[in-house]
């Protein structure tokens, strides 16, 4: 007997195999396999992530789910299917789409992301929450990078599938991806079960930047000691890998990512003058309470240390000022 949740997963298998046969095998699927080789994905990595194509056709996947004896309402929960408003009938959810299936920690698909061939509105689409398929503890490509995460004890956190993929290609199998929502504390917990260490690797643009600074803290709150990596401005990790090649991505990129303190002390300072005495000032009350919520007491005691050097200020001072923000934020 098998529950409607194994059900939904079933069906996402099919699902899964069949774009990916149509990507791989067919002359529908040729436009969207040149687009990503173009886009530089090896053949290999298409078959890794199981890469598919949903075609131009909104009943196929309806059809084939039909025919192969899947209740088409529990197909529309899951996500495959949509109610059209217009006459109330079952369709494909996903329409000439690059299909990147979303699988669970033990490699079962529970998900899609579907991309537009090129431009167009909405870039990704993807599958709804349903019971299977729960994006706060979801990480992308965890059920292929796992191994490889707990051999190093690290893992690289990228925002995009794409970068995930690129990563990998790349030789870094530690990769996952955080489904381009904002990191959770549920996500955060998963990777804390496999390593102690994780690269954050966000895009260089604003958002990027300000999204790698609230998941640091969510990671360290879990216990996860978490570097940086920056990227040049309007760079995403899969374009730097594009532009700049494999190994000078691992050796300034990976091997050059920041502490977290020092990535944040590194945002604080930008645009202020610290040889304006106001502003320094500022700046230091700033990194101080940075330093007092760290949640590890050797951590806080070194960057006393730096701050107090930097600044050439006394390490005792700190201290107090330390324990007057202690007061404050009780
Ligand atoms: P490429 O353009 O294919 O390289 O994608 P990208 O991964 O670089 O996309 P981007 O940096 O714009 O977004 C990062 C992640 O956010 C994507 O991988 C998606 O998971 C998600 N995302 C981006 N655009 C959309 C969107 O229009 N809708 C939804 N729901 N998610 C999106
Ligand atoms: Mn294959
Ligand atoms: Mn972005
Ligand atoms: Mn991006
Ligand atoms: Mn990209």
């Amino acid at each position: 007997r098998s529950s409607s949740e194994n059900r939904q997963k079933e069906g996402h298998h099919l699902a899964a195999r069949f774009y990916h046969h149509l990507l791989i095998n067919t002359e529908q699927g040729k436009a969207a396999y040149d687009y990503l080789i173009a886009r530089g994905f090896s053949h290999d990595m298409l078959e890794r992530f199981q890469l598919g194509f949903s075609p131009d056709q909104p009943q196929v996947m309806k059809g084939l789910l039909d025919k192969r004896g899947y209740n088409l309402e529990e197909m529309e929960e899951a996500g495959l299917l949509l109610r059209q408003e217009s006459n109330w009938e079952l369709k494909d959810r996903f329409v000439n789409r690059i299909m990147f299936p979303i699988h669970d920690v033990q490699g079962q698909v529970i998900g899609f992301g579907g991309r537009v061939l090129g431009d167009g509105e909405p870039k990704y689409l993807n599958s709804p929450e349903t019971p299977v398929f729960k994006k706060n503890e979801t990480l992308y490509g965890l059920h292929l990078a796992r191994q490889h995460i707990r051999k190093r004890n690290e893992a690289v956190l990228f925002e995009g599938y794409a970068d995930v993929i690129a990563a990998a290609n790349a030789g870094i199998l530690n990769a996952i991806g955080s489904l381009g929502t904002s990191l959770t504390e549920r996500q955060a917990k998963i990777i804390r079960r496999h390593t102690e260490r994780v690269i954050l690797c966000f895009d260089g643009d604003n958002a990027g930047q300000q999204a790698a600074r609230k998941a640091a803290d969510i990671l360290e709150q879990q216990g996860l000691t978490v570097y940086v990596a920056l990227l040049p401005d309007q760079l995403d990790p899969d374009d730097y890998l594009k532009t700049y090649g494999a190994d000078q991505f691992k050796t300034e990129i990976i091997d050059g990512a920041f502490p977290l303190m020092t990535f944040k002390m590194r945002f604080l300072k930008r645009g202020r003058n610290l040889q304006d005495e106001g502003e320094k000032l500022q700046y230091i009350e700033e990194v101080l309470k940075e330093v007092t919520n760290l949640p590890k007491a050797i951590e806080r005691d070194v960057y006393l240390r730096q701050l107090a050097e930097e600044f050439s200020l006394s390490f005792d001072a700190l201290k107090q000022e330390q324990f007057r923000i202690y007061k404050e934020s009780e």
